[in-house]
């Protein structure tokens, strides 16, 4: 099949081809017990079953992220949003049922295809803006990218997303004492750190949540920008402001884990009010709002959920009337690719064509030496507070003492070399000791780079270990000057 070519800002220079994608998940089921790891080794040693008894999360959920669309995902908390999204995105690899096909293919989406933008992002206190956006830029960017077209796809992003009067700030937040960047301007970060690599689909968890009315509306349109160059786009989104329910151009809606609509979102209005159950829109009254008031109403009820399985039956009838007529359109609102006419001429990548780029972008030294740099960049802040101030001069007053109260004959060499020894040992001790804390406070952040394919864990660990050894070398040496 022909590879689709969308060019991206030709203002920006060069830029990597954006291939269309679209994925489409039909009737899938997945459950909790796939998710937990049931392996303890008391359980192996003493034979006992910790396994969790199996909760249905998702079930048959039918809907399709399609480029130049930003679809909303929208649904009571602990409908299963969250989820769906790690499902689609491939990140959960046993479902109990249904199918993932990405452009009329069974596999999953390439990771270097994706972006997701999580709920809580992990954005490193210490950097800049820009120095996150670079550093994702660099990692992601291909080979043939030279540093003046990543430096330009970065002022591109930037002017993009709005950044351009905080991006030499800090990100602060976190435990840092840094107060930072805003929070409006922290998830656009967040997006931006996606965007470097033109991801073919982009997954987003939330954006808009404790975001103000105009910030929220300022990055939907962004988002709405960015489907018009052909992204896939599938927001979670929560109660949002009429003006962002109408901007949206095609809505998920969840219950319980199941679909009560999955369509076009000025239908939703009609479909609801033409339920029984559910009572006509009052006036001067949100969409969004009362669409999640039905949803809980219904969640509620005596009956149980009767919307989802009203969906149901509804596109079972649209499938018969659709075989009936003979026509491939589909009245419930299921804009699949085939509906838009722009794209009805174009033909999509195959998943071979998709996967041909090698599993980093970028090699092994190149991984390390970003790694490297923004550790240091992260540990600037730490570098010299009182406590490692007072620490390293307490240590080295001990040991100086020590090596000056040992007699400098040679019956006092074997005390010497063991000091060494001490030194030695307590020193790599130490190296090792605060690169574990490094380890455990970035080890989501690494889990989450390495799901994305950003780096192996080899690079990762020498990286931090070299910029801890480095921060110790340097209290070392502030001292001895
Ligand atoms: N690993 C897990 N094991 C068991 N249950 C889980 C697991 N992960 C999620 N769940 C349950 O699945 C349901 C859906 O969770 P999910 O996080 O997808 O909801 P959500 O729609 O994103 O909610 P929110 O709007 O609050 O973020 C919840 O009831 C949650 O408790
Ligand atoms: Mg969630």
């Amino acid at each position: 099949m022909a590879l689709l070519n969308s060019s991206l800002g030709a203002s920006a220079g060069k830029r990597r081809s954006l291939d269309l994608v679209e994925v489409s998940l039909s009737d899938v089921t997945y459950s909790s017990s796939s998710r937990v790891n049931t392996y303890t080794p008391s359980s192996q040693f003493f034979g006992r079953n910790t396994s969790q008894p199996a909760a249905t999360i998702l079930r048959d959920v039918t809907t399709t992220i399609a480029p130049y669309r930003v679809s909303a995902w929208m649904g009571p908390s602990g409908s299963g949003k969250t989820t769906l999204l790690s499902v689609a995105a491939g990140l959960e690899d046993r479902l109990d049922g249904g199918s993932i096909k990405v452009n009329g293919e069974d596999g999953c989406l390439p990771k270097n295809r994706l972006g997701i933008v999580w709920q809580e992002d992990l954005l490193l206190s210490n950097l800049t803006v820009r120095e996150t956006i670079n550093f994702s830029a660099r990692l992601k960017s291909p080979k043939s990218f030279t540093d003046a077209e990543i430096d330009n796809l970065v002022d591109d992003i930037i002017s993009k997303l709005g950044l351009i009067h905080v991006q030499h700030s800090l990100i602060g937040g976190g435990s840092s004492k840094v107060r930072g960047i805003s929070g409006g301007e922290r998830k656009r970060t967040a997006v931006a750190v996606e965007l470097v690599s033109q991801p073919s689909v982009l997954l987003l968890d939330e954006p808009t949540s404790g975001l103000d009315s105009n910030s929220a509306f300022q990055l939907m349109l962004t988002l709405k920008e960015l489907a018009k160059l052909g992204h896939a786009i599938a927001v979670i989104i929560h109660q949002p402001r009429t003006e962002i329910f109408h901007m949206v151009d095609h809505l998920l809606l969840l219950s319980k884990g199941q679909v009560l609509y999955d369509g076009d979102p000025h239908s939703v209005r009609k479909y609801l009010e033409e339920r029984p159950s559910v009572g006509k829109l009052p006036a001067e009254t949100n969409i969004a709002d009362w669409i999640m008031d039905t949803i809980i109403l219904d969640e509620n009820s005596k009956d149980g959920s009767q919307l989802p399985l009203m969906w149901k039956d509804h596109v079972q009838n649209v499938r018969i009337s659709v075989l009936e007529s003979g026509t491939m359109r589909s009245s419930g609102g299921k804009a699949s690719m085939t509906e838009t006419p722009e794209l009805m001429c174009r033909t999509l990548s195959t998943l071979k064509e998709l996967e041909k780029e090698p599993k980093y972008a970028r090699g092994f030294w190149t991984q390390l030496k970003l790694l490297y740099v923004r550790s240091a960049r992260q540990q600037r802040g730490q570098r010299l507070t009182r406590v490692a101030l007072i620490l390293t001069f307490s240590w080295t007053l001990f040991t100086s003492l020590c090596w000056g109260y040992i007699p400098d004959t040679t019956s006092y060499t074997h005390s010497r070399s063991s000091l060494i020894f001490f030194l030695l040992i307590a020193q790599s001790n130490a190296v090792v000791t605060s690169s574990l804390v490094i380890f455990t406070s970035e080890r989501h952040l690494l889990s989450r780079e390495r799901a994305k394919k950003l780096y192996s864990v080899l690079p990762y660990f020498m990286a931090m270990t070299a910029s801890d050894m480095m921060n110790h070398l340097r209290c070392y040496l502030l001292l001895d000057m």
